[in-house]
């Protein structure tokens, strides 16, 4: 029996508090037309006092299952790419685990930053594959606001926080062995890479078994830029060939949400029209790993991403990691 994982559902998540560029300027030395032109970014959203990482993901989980018509007894795997878990543990999936009242089944975080949701993604659908889980949530959610300094205009102007959700449900049949296997809806492929020598350009300066607390972002800006145009490059070409599709087949490019300009360098390099691209980082600025699906949420609600609609997604972030997922909607 083979199983491959459909796609049933999107939900997503921002705060009520809004940042914006402007009232940004008011508290580091920086201005909107300086973030603008930059990064494409107008504003950012920010968790009220108290409200977690598990809250939003919440929020995002409970609208995403709605929309897939599955309850919390439904559900056996739930997996949170984040890198602001609420505590070093448990896991922040297992609080929502509680919290969504599901007994059974498994939850565990996973911490790749900003490639969080391509990498939850890869690890469900190989384990759906494998008949290990039959409905699960992949969700990826940030407090990011919690990491920044608020003083390094560097850093503290690009990221916001959120969460996005999906449903992944294992379903039978059109097996990579069959014709037209690439019709089919569900993920096609998931592509993922790492590469810690790197770890310098973009990291936290802190944690539970070095400084005993969170830390926060240090970055080389010009160095990540880069790696990222490089290596969403490479990883765009390597999901379509894998699937033996082209860049003209891609409905639409979902990609990771952190600054405009590295996401027109992917899309001049797909020879794609600017109408294909799922672009929200202006609503909320770099949300890591949950930047994926609230783009992809906001599409698929938008009414703009249609069944069987070929979506490329496709991230980077600290590690390095990065990373590509294929799918029809
Ligand atoms: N407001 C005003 N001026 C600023 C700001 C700011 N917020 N930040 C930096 N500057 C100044 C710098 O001090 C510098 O001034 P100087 O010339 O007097 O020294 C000048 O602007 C240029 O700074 P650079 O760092 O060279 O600016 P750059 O053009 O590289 O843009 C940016 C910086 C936007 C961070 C860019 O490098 C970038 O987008 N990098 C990718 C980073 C990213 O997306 N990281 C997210 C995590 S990884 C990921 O998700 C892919």
């Amino acid at each position: 029996m083979a199983y491959y994982s459909r796609l049933v559902g999107s939900g997503s998540y921002l705060p009520e508090k809004v940042l914006t560029n402007d009232q940004l300027a008011e508290l580091v030395d920086t201005s909107d037309e300086w973030i603008t032109e930059r990064t494409g970014i107008k504003q950012r959203h920010i968790a009220a006092e108290g409200q977690m990482t598990s809250d939003l993901a919440r929020e995002a989980a409970l609208k995403a299952m709605d929309y897939a018509g599955v309850k919390a007894s439904d559900i056996d795997l739930i997996v949170v790419g984040t890198t602001t878990p609420d505590d070093t543990f448990p896991a922040t999936a297992v609080k929502l685990q509680a919290q969504l009242g599901m007994t059974r089944g498994a939850a565990f975080d996973l911490q790749a930053v900003c490639s969080g949701f391509v990498y939850s993604l890869s690890v469900v659908d190989a384990m759906i594959k494998a008949g290990q889980a039959k409905t699960a949530l992949v969700i990826g959610a940030e407090t990011m606001s919690r990491i920044v300094d608020w003083e390094d205009r560097g850093t503290c102007v690009l990221f916001g926080d959120g969460a996005g959700a999906v449903v992944l449900r294992a379903e039978n049949g059109i097996s990579e062995n069959e014709p037209r296997w690439n019709q089919r809806r569900g993920i096609l492929s998931t592509h993922i890479h790492s590469d810690g020598t790197l770890r310098d350009i973009l990291y936290c300066d802190g944690g539970p078994s070095s400084t005993g607390d969170a830390g926060v972002i240090k970055m080389e800006g010009k160095d990540v830029f880069k790696h990222a145009v490089t290596n969403l490059s490479s990883i765009v070409g390597e999901a379509l060939s894998a699937n033996g599709l082209e860049a003209k087949d891609i409905d639409w490019l979902v990609p990771h949400q952190a600054n405009k300009r590295i996401i027109d360098g992917t899309r001049k390099k797909l020879g794609m029209d600017e109408s294909k691209i799922v672009l929200t980082v202006d609503k909320h600025a770099n949300t890591s790993a949950a930047s994926i699906p609230l783009a992809l949420d906001t599409a698929v609600r938008d009414g703009r991403i249609q069944e069987g609609d070929l979506i490329l997604m496709e991230a980077m972030g600290g590690g390095l990691t990065w990373g590509a997922a294929l799918a029809r909607w």
